[in-house]
């Protein structure tokens, strides 16, 4: 049987971060899960290389846009072999082969009467891609809060007014089609308000898919990509089955509209299957807010794996944050999550458990069957099953959470049986008992080993081997998985621990600094200059020429006429107040910025604006695309300190 998913192809004028590889992660999960459930599974990713958007990128770096989507899309192929998740197929939308495909979508879509030409006014967001109806010249784009352009352009229009009740219908009958449910109550009640046609060629630009017959005209990026599921495996079969259609789409939140609604109208319109399931997961979060590049808070994969190993991170965004939820990524709480689950609890169960099967019974699993432990033992057949349907579900946290409940309900039977004492006695009972005791932890460890081989697969193949089992760890199933498998007899390898402790001050310090030394790379790549380039360099006789002060605000006013001028009274202890005028009204209130002590350039030259004299300049740290932010010291000092 074939299970056939997908990520979303993603764009590239970013290079790939921790959010891209959250669900490549994920997707690589679920084929490793389905696998061991029998599947034969293809899983599709790849790269999103058309659009306006590539267009400037590429040129901006003085590069083609086919030199630039070369390198970038070569950087998410080589991340992901690097992080051993490397999908199946690895689809480009430059490639030949979905040129074609795309130009067939949109040859049936015609031939059905779903696609006329007209003309379109209106707002556009380059950023997005993204036509804005109803809206304004000039109004901020819904999505990302940039300006809006005005255009009018000749252009196809698909007929998605007339998919309303066919999509509708699709949701009514396959109630898991939109998961989680509320992306799916999302989705119904946005199709219910009635759709309007939407734009699918663009004559504005010139990289993109050539419409047949239309020289002018190229395929709006959103019409191109969705196309690379189905291109990516065209005409391909496994088991005698059609690949397509896909069994799940797996994507981010924000994306969930293209896959829910225009994806399936559009292969309606040709006579194509559906797929059959979206998952939409939430996002990332770096310091409570979603990651990205003009924020830019984003963090990387690559430097992360260096230091803890990278099951570390796929137990960490698995079992931290619930999938279909936004979920807050740090170092710290990484590392703080690896110690106590993996290090403290499955490292030191398997660790304990080995070397006691080493001490007292020479390395090899004893017959401990019978006297195995019942309650251990139903608790564990209970988890198998409720793990596998949690899983099925997508709902990873939930099955690790349990798996754990059982891990700890070992150690807690461990301690009660303290087979450090059964060794000790010579009664055969007390040896029988502990038999039973090292096999029903051993037992435990097996069946963790194989339902954690999706989640964590390095370190769970090491536990595997550790145990001396015989059969690959790919080839169990967990259909067949149960209590009382583990051979007696056979002979455990207590190697290295899997999980040695990490300590957290120097592995998240370890990581920051790969992270700077990965952004840096990414940014040359990207040809991106580095936010601060070193200037010339001034002797230290120059920097004492500028007398940086310590100042507190006495009183602020806006300056009449002025948006971005306050007017400061300032106190720098010189025994008479200062007045500066600062560009920070667009940043700061008046109110708020009364009583704070900041520092001030005290030495320049006094300057004339808008009337009033400014003794001085305010010193704010701007970001390239921010507001200014003032800099303050860290700890109270008397106003006047000189800065040194
Ligand atoms: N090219 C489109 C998708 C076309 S699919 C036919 C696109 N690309 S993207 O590069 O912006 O990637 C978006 C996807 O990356 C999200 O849907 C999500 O899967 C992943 N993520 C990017 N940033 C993320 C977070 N901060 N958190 C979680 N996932 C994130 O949209």
């Amino acid at each position: 049987m074939k299970y056939y998913l997908t990520t979303p192809i993603y764009y590239v004028n970013a290079a790939p971060h921790i959010g891209h590889a959250y669900t490549t992660f994920a997707a690589d999960l679920i084929r490793r899960f389905k696998r061991m459930q029998g599947y034969t599974v293809v899983l599709t990713s790849g790269t999103d290389e058309h659009g306006q958007k590539v267009e400037k990128a590429a040129r901006a770096q003085g590069k083609s846009p086919k030199e630039f989507t070369d390198l970038i899309s070569a950087e998410f192929r080589r991340t992901w072999e690097k992080l051993g998740i490397m999908p199946d197929r690895f689809r480009r939308t430059t490639d030949p082969r979905h040129h074609r495909m795309v130009q067939e979508l949109f040859r049936r879509c015609k031939a059905n009467g779903y696609v006329y030409k007209g003309s379109y006014t209106g707002q556009y967001c380059t950023s997005c891609e993204l036509y804005v109806t109803e809206n304004e010249p000039g109004a901020p784009c819904p999505d990302c809060g940039r300006p809006t352009e005005t255009v009018t352009e000749e252009n196809y229009f698909f007929k998605l007014s007339e998919f309303q009740d066919r999509l509708l219908e699709l949701y009514e009958r396959n109630p898991d089609f939109i998961l989680p449910e509320t992306r799916r109550n999302e989705v119904i009640a946005f199709v219910r308000q009635g759709l309007n046609d939407l734009s699918i060629t663009r004559t504005s630009l010139k990289w993109g898919i050539p419409v047949p017959g239309e020289e002018k005209h190229v395929f709006y990026v959103w019409f191109d990509a969705l196309m690379t599921y189905m291109s990516a495996v065209e005409g391909e079969k496994v088991d005698g089955e059609d690949l397509w259609p896909a069994d799940l789409h797996l994507i981010g939140k924000e994306i969930v509209r293209f896959h829910a609604i225009y994806w399936p109208a559009f292969l309606m319109a040709a006579d194509w299957p559906v797929p059959k399931q979206i998952f939409a997961h939430g996002w990332l979060l770096f310091q409570e807010d979603k990651m990205s590049k003009s924020k830019g808070n984003i963090v990387r994969a690559t430097p992360i794996q260096e230091v803890t190993g990278v099951d570390a991170l796929r137990f960490f965004l698995m079992r931290e944050i619930v999938f279909g939820q936004d979920g807050n990524f740090s170092y710290e709480a990484l590392v703080n999550r690896y110690n106590s689950d993996l290090a403290n609890g499955l490292g030191n169960l398997a660790s304990r458990t080995l070397s006691m099967i080493e001490q007292y019974r020479g390395g090899v699993v004893p017959d401990g069957r019978e006297g195995a432990d019942p309650q251990i033992a139903a608790q564990a057949g209970r988890t198998v099953a409720a793990y596998v349907a949690h899983f099925d579900r997508f709902e990873f946290s939930r099955g690790l959470e349990l798996l754990w409940s059982l891990l700890g309900a070992v150690d807690k039977y461990l301690v009660e049986q303290a087979p450090w004492k059964l060794i000790k006695s010579e009664s055969a009972e007390d040896q029988k008992r502990l038999d039973a005791t090292l096999y029903t932890a051993a037992e435990v460890l097996r069946l963790a080993a194989a339902l954690l081989a999706p989640v964590i697969p390095d370190s769970a193949a090491k536990i595997w081997s550790q145990l001396g089992m015989r059969e690959p760890l790919e080839s169990v199933r967990l259909q067949k998985l149960a209590w009382g498998q583990l051979e007696p007899g056979q002979k455990v390898h207590r190697g290295e621990p899997v999980f040695p402790r990490i300590k957290v001050d120097e592995a998240t310090a370890k990581m920051r600094e790969l992270e700077i030394q990965e952004t840096a790379r990414q940014n040359a790549l990207l040809g991106k200059k580095p936010e601060a380039e070193a200037s010339e360099t001034i002797s230290i006789d120059d920097f004492s020429k500028v007398e940086l002060r310590v100042a507190e605000v006495v009183n602020a006013e806006r300056v009449k006429g002025a948006d971005k001028l306050l007017k400061l009274t300032m106190d720098a202890g010189e025994g008479r107040p200062r007045t500066l005028v600062a560009g920070i009204a667009e940043a700061y209130e008046p109110e708020e910025l009364i009583g704070k002590k900041v520092v001030i350039v005290a030495n320049l030259q006094p300057r004339k604006l808008r009337g009033i004299v400014s003794e001085g300049m305010v010193v704010a740290a701007t970001p390239e695309k921010g507001k200014p932010v003032l800099v303050s010291p860290m700890a109270d000092v008397p106003v006047g300190t000189r800065l040194t």
